[in-house]
């Protein structure tokens, strides 16, 4: 468990501070300035930001991936430019929460968990391509790994405590197999959904297309599985409209737990940063529950979302299979937003990369990486004659 907050603040460094799960860090960090205290931040190419953010919190130690350093930064006594390894391994900091995108969350992920330091994941990417090599990291050094994300948070927290067994852990989904029968007629065309959200960052947009293709809750499925020993055959994705109850847990008995809350993501960050405490908060919204009339929960007719199944598959094989899946997904995504393949054609790329790889069962850092490099080679050349 974290140590107690009651004599001094946990220190945090925020990797991708200026993204939207980043912003919503320091809005936690802001709400708790007692309890939590900024120390260092680190973006991509958002200087602008990242430098008001650095002023805000009084920050010691900044750090970014692209620009010119010192020479596009204000002054700022005292503050220290430094790369986003030794940042997160500085021995003043308690908790490295890394809200980035994309396979650059890898590194500082690693080197805090290696340095015995408390991680909050919150990137998607990292979690399918090392989840598991992270956990077992987190047990070596001393370290612990931590969900970021709503429903994989909840079903920790159900699962928090219990010696199981389990008999299975239900993760909810407001996008499901009624909405997913309008896709077909996209084709190549860009589902208005991914158009709506943020269509001017292309990682913006990926994270929308993963959640039109579920990719999104493999990796939640990775994260229940990795993090809590769940077996993935016991771990299911069922649609749940009404956005209520965030995961259920089945036990062998046939006792039911769930967590109830209303979506926000401050609220599993706050958790993830309190746990065994729980911090009184005003700001966040409150579930009203004579309000709500039903809830309601379907089977996802999982032949209606290939990209899906690619991914609990790989997952369920284990070794290198997650990071190629993700790195196939990825490179799927670009060809798909550079209109050289159309939407129903992602899942022919990335299945084809699952098969053409030669998988490590027991990968170490390094063999992940290489499955990385290679997946995303052979997935782009994956474009019809
Ligand atoms: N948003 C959510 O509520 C949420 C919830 C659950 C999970 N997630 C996952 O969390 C991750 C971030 O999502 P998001 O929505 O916050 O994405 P986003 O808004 O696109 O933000 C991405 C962040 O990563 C930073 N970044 C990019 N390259 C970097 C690098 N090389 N070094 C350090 N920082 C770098 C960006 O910096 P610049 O802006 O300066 O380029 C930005 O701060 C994704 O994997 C997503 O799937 C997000």
């Amino acid at each position: 468990m974290l140590k107690s907050v009651a004599e001094k603040p946990l220190s945090l460094v925020v990797i991708g501070s200026t993204g939207s799960l980043g912003q919503s860090v320091l809005a936690v960090a802001r709400a708790f300035p007692d309890r939590l205290q900024v120390v260092g931040l680190a973006a991509g190419s958002n200087v602008e930001l990242l430098a008001r953010q650095a002023a805000e919190f009084q920050v010691k130690m900044v750090s970014y991936a692209q620009g010119h350093w010192e020479a596009d930064f204000p002054s700022v006594r005292g503050l220290r430019f430094l790369t986003p390894r030794e940042m997160v391994t500085a021995p003043e900091v308690d908790v490295v929460v890394v809200a980035s995108v994309g396979k650059s969350g890898l590194t500082p992920a690693w080197a805090a968990l290696g340095a015995g330091k408390t991680v909050l994941l919150g990137n998607n990417e990292v979690w399918l391509m090392a989840g598991s090599l992270l956990v077992e990291r987190a047990q070596a050094n001393h370290g612990r790994l931590l969900p970021l994300d709503d429903e994989p948070s909840a079903a920790w927290q159900c699962l928090l405590g219990e010696a199981g067994p389990v008999r299975t852990v239900y993760l909810t989904s407001t996008w499901g197999t009624i909405r997913s029968r309008q896709l077909r007629q996209h084709g190549p065309v860009l589902p208005g959904r991914v158009v709506e959200e943020r269509s001017s960052r292309r990682m913006g947009k990926k994270r929308a297309i993963d959640a039109t293709t579920l990719v999104n809750k493999a990796t939640q499925v990775a994260q229940v599985h990795y993090l809590c020993g769940v077996p993935v055959e016991r771990i299911q994705v069922v649609y749940h409209p009404e956005s209520v109850v965030r995961a259920l847990v089945e036990f062998a008995d046939g006792s039911l737990k769930a967590l109830l809350a209303q979506p926000d993501i401050r609220l599993p960050i706050q958790v993830a940063l309190s746990l065994p405490e729980r911090w009184p908060t005003e700001t966040l919204p409150r579930l009203d529950l004579l309000a709500l009339s039903r809830l309601t929960f379907e089977t996802l007719e999982e032949e209606r979302f290939p990209c899906y199944r690619l991914a609990v598959a790989a997952v369920k094989g284990g070794g290198t299979y997650p990071a190629v899946l993700s790195a196939a997904n990825e490179r799927a995504i670009d060809l798909f937003l550079s209109q050289q393949i159309g939407f129903t054609e992602m899942p022919a790329v990335m299945s084809r990369t699952l098969d053409a790889h030669r998988p490590v069962s027991l990968p170490t850092y390094e063999d992940i990486l290489a499955a990385d490099q290679w997946a995303r080679s052979f997935a782009g050349s994956q474009v019809p004659e």
